[in-house]
């Protein structure tokens, strides 16, 4: 099976070498087809999203993906907004869920965040009016709002759960946030067996830090998504644990919620889990059900045991002690 992938920047190369030495070690024999984005690319080509790796993944359809560097205030859009307009990876998926042996102040979470990747605040539509006075332009169209409540939905059925909770802010922003409010109540009557609250997301945050547990599946615009996204992590371990995708109808895209964490970048003391945890989804996704729940499992086992984590996770070892665990808890 071909499949490509992008190491990225930072911590990139380093998880996702770990990834692919786990998948191998689970057998699964994959043909990497290596594309190259980030800051590294930027160097080597002039352009930190070439349009050949764009190519390679219409073509093969499915990329396992280290995060890439996007310099603050400066220089290129944000490659991963790109990536995800390019494709039209229109929904991020981030399962979040309560792991064995890591110590956090909830048990039992278990929530997916749904966010809209390709509009919002993150359309990427900045200008300046005058000097001292800027804009961003928030867009939110009826076909993108439904279709992400819609994918949400269709997920929580598919998923077996019960309840899916919209986020806003339709209060202040009453025309965007609007539209999507009206847009999510229309498509929640198409699926009157599954619970759909309506929640402004600042109360979202506040429940969330109350009691995680009441949530199901949580669906949201872009910037709220990145923000929720983080926070949830925190309930659950860190970014250095939780997994993520990208999907559209014809292309998907896996990666973690984390960044390439430029402070620990090269001194092999990533976490990988959570680009593990990815490949897991993709693995799901391309039909390799069986390697990917071994997977999870050999996961599981080795944040019980607790032997040679990261020190994100409070233990004393590195990239390679807690891929070396895993691979040895694959049964
Ligand atoms: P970050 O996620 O890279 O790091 C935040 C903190 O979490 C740092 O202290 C880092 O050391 C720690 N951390 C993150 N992943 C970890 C892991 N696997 N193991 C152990 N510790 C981990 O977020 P930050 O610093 O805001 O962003 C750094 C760069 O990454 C920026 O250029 C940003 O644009 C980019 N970024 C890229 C993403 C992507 O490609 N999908 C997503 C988020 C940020």
């Amino acid at each position: 099976m071909k499949l490509v992938l992008i190491a990225g920047d930072g911590i990139g190369p380093e998880v996702t070498a770990a990834a692919c030495q786990v998948i191998e070690a689970a057998g699964v024999h994959i043909d990497w087809i290596r594309a190259d984005a980030g800051l590294g690319a930027a160097e080597h080509y002039g352009e930190p999203l070439p349009e050949a790796t764009l190519d390679l993944i219409r073509t093969h359809r499915v990329a396992l993906k280290g995060p890439c560097t996007t310099p603050v205030g400066k220089g290129f859009r944000s490659i991963n907004v790109r990536l995800r307009q390019g494709l039209d990876l229109y929904a991020s998926v981030r399962p979040v869920r309560s792991l064995p042996g890591i110590r956090t102040p909830f048990d039992h979470v278990d929530l997916i965040v749904v966010r809209e990747n390709t509009e919002g605040l993150y359309a990427g539509l900045e200008h300046q009016v005058v000097p001292g006075v800027v804009e961003s332009l928030r867009v939110i169209t009826r076909t993108a709002a439904e279709r992400i409540v819609r994918f949400a939905f269709e997920l929580a059925r598919h998923s077996g759960r019960h309840r899916v909770t919209f986020c806003h802010k339709a209060d202040v922003m009453r025309l965007t946030d609007g539209l999507f409010l009206d847009c999510a109540r229309a498509v929640a009557d198409e699926f009157p067996f599954i619970t759909f609250d309506e929640t402004p997301v600042d109360n979202v945050c506040l429940q969330l830090a109350l009691d995680p547990t009441q949530y199901d599946v949580l669906v949201m615009e872009n910037l709220f998504g990145d923000v929720i996204s983080d926070l949830c992590a925190g309930l659950v371990g860190g970014l250095g644990v939780v997994p993520g995708a990208n999907l559209g109808s014809r292309y998907a895209v896996f990666e973690a919620v984390h960044g390439s964490a430029p402070d620990i970048a090269g001194k092999g003391l990533a976490n990988p889990i959570a680009v593990i945890r990815s490949a897991v989804m993709m693995l799901d996704h391309v039909g390799e059900r069986a390697a990917a729940a071994r997977i999870e499992n050999a996961v599981l086992r080795t944040l019980q045991a607790g032997i040679g984590l990261t020190r994100d996770l409070g233990g004393d070892g590195n990239t390679a002690t807690i891929t070396a665990q895993i691979i040895k808890n694959l049964e």
